[in-house]
Order: structure tokens, then C-alpha cells, then sequence
């Protein structure tokens, strides 16, 4: 398939823009695409528009949110359709529209936690950054500026999305953990946890904590099954380094990868490039990938 690669909203964290470098790194062809925290599976999209891989496994702890991706693959014009109507209905609420974000909110929390329901919160929310209080509960608060992507531009891209993943996909909920499990030589396995920074505190950017130290060992079990992999994790920011790095006795390879101006550094007058980390296992770097590029 020709032309751009198509996404379904924006969600923060996404690796939209990173896809094209991150690709690099991979082989040109491999069996099964998996991804254990696939957020709104922007690399699993990009790979698929390569036809690099075979299969793909998406997996992600927030059920709903795979809820939305199952639909997508399935039955992406119902989804676009469901979400027209919300869509819609906040033009009812003329200039107070976000009111209309807040009642979906409530429908959400209350029981009716549907692909289409969370799918209008995220494309309406701040920056498309989920964020969920302590008892599970959506609790992230609408752009007052913005409509939301427009559900005709959004039907398009799911329409591309399923054609590209239909009958090649599985979908899973489930910890990190279990999916490593599931993986074998031939397979790539791109793993983009959450940040380090909102991983062991209070933040409730994503659904659960990810330890350091058990994230570091369930690597280990992947490294003894000669498994290849990717490990997107954390970043440079101007001087600020975000989060500590993975052992070295992993014999990962770290590169950087320029994510481009951050948002944050521009609005506050400064212009800070944004470096994120990506870790080549031992066994991709043995397979000769662009050996030139990988630089430490
Ligand atoms: C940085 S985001 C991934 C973004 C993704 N690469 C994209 O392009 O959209 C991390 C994801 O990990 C999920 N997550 C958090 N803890 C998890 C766990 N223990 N097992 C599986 N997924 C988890 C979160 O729900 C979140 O969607």
C-alpha cells in the first residue's frame, strides 16, 4: 500500500513520528510483530504498511483501549459510525460542548466502557494524554479548543487500518509479562513501556506501574530465548535526562533517536531538541542492521 501511513487519534506517548527511525533497526522481514504495550499501535501500523511481518500480536493492560483496537481491525465503519453520533451530539451543547465531553466522561465510568465512548474521550482529552484516578476511573479533562479529528478523516484511516491488520492480528489484555512468554525465534518483539517518570509514583498517566528491576529480568528471559527485540525507554530533553538505563549486562545496544523539538521547551521560549532511547538487542545487532547508524 501506497501513500501515508494512517493512525487512529492522537495519544501521548504514541510512536508516530518515531516509526520511520524505529523501523530501521528492524529486519526486513520477520514472522510476528509483538507488541506487549502497544498503546494506540503505531509501530504495529507502520511495520504492517511495510508488510515486514507475518502476524501481529497487540497487547496493552487497558482493556478498553484494545477493546477499541479489536474494533478498529473488525469492524472499523461501525466504530467510525458509533463515534460520528457521539461526535455530533456536542454541536447540540453549542459553545459549552465540553459539558458534552464531561457527560460521556460519566457514561464511560459508569458502566459503559465501549470502544466508541473512550475513543471520543481520547480524541477530545488534553494532548490526547489518558489519565485515570486511583479507582480506575477516567479523569483526564477535555481541550475546551478543539472538536476532536472529525469522524470522516477518522473512517478513513480505520478503513486503511483494518484492511492493512484483518486476519493477521491477535489482541490481547494482558501484564507485559505474559506475552513475553508468548514469544520465539523469528518474532520481534517492540516494547514500549511507560515512562520511568510516571512509572512507580503516583502519576496515573497509564493504567499500572512497570518496576525497573522486574522489567530488567522479564529482558533476561528474552535474551536466554535468543529473542529479537526493540526497547523504547525514556529520553533526553535539552540538559534533563528522563529515567535511568537498562543494565548493561542486558548487551543491549543504545542509540538516540531525535524526536524533534519538545512542545514543552517551545512554549516556554526555549528550543530544546528531544532525544529518546532505543535499545537493539544482542541478537538483532548480530544480524548486521544499519551497523553505521548505531552509535552508542
Ligand atoms: C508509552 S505507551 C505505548 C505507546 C505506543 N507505543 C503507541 O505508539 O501508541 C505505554 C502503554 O503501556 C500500557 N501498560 C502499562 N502497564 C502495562 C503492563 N504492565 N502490561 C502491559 N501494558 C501496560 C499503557 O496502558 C500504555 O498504553
Amino acid at each position: 500500500m501506497n501513500g501515508k501511513t494512517p493512525h487512529i487519534v492522537q495519544y501521548q506517548g504514541s510512536k508516530r513520528k518515531l516509526a520511520p527511525q524505529i523501523l530501521q533497526y528492524m529486519p526486513k522481514h520477520f514472522n510476528r510483530l509483538i507488541e506487549p504495550f502497544s498503546g494506540m499501535a503505531a509501530i504495529t501500523i507502520a511495520t504492517a504498511m511495510e508488510h515486514r511481518a507475518n502476524f501481529y500480536v497487540i497487547n496493552d493492560l487497558n482493556q478498553p483501549l484494545v477493546e477499541i483496537l479489536t474494533q478498529v481491525v473488525h469492524h472499523p465503519s461501525q466504530l467510525a459510525d458509533e463515534y460520528r453520533k457521539i461526535w455530533n451530539e456536542q454541536f447540540d451543547y453549542g459553545e459549552h460542548h465540553a459539558e458534552h465531553f464531561y457527560m460521556i466522561r460519566e457514561k464511560f465510568n459508569h458502566g459503559q466502557k465501549n470502544a466508541a465512548n473512550l475513543l471520543y474521550l481520547i480524541a477530545r482529552c488534553v494532548k490526547g494524554a489518558v489519565r485515570y484516578a486511583e479507582n480506575g476511573n477516567f479523569n483526564q479533562s477535555p481541550d475546551k479548543r478543539r472538536h476532536g479529528t472529525n469522524p470522516d478523516t477518522l473512517e478513513k484511516n480505520l478503513c486503511a487500518i483494518s484492511h492493512l491488520l484483518k486476519g493477521k492480528t491477535a489482541f490481547f489484555s494482558l501484564d507485559y509479562h505474559e506475552i513475553f512468554e508468548m514469544a520465539h525465534q523469528g518474532d520481534l518483539v517492540y516494547i514500549d513501556p511507560p515512562y520511568q517518570g510516571v512509572t512507580n509514583g503516583k502519576d496515573s498517566r497509564y493504567y499500572s506501574g512497570v518496576s525497573f528491576d522486574e522489567f530488567a529480568e522479564s529482558i533476561q528471559l528474552l535474551n536466554r530465548k535468543h529473542i529479537d527485540y526493540l526497547i523504547s525507554y525514556d529520553g533526553i530533553c535539552g540538559e534533563k535526562e528522563y529515567g535511568k538505563d537498562l543494565p548493561e549486562s542486558l548487551g543491549c545496544k543504545k542509540i538516540l533517536l531525535n524526536a524533534g523539538l519538545s512542545s514543552q521547551s517551545t512554549l516556554l521560549g526555549k528550543k530544546s531538541v528531544t532525544f529518546e532511547s532505543l535499545y537493539i538487542s544482542q541478537s538483532l545487532i548480530l544480524k548486521q542492521l544499519p551497523l553505521t547508524e548505531v552509535t552508542a
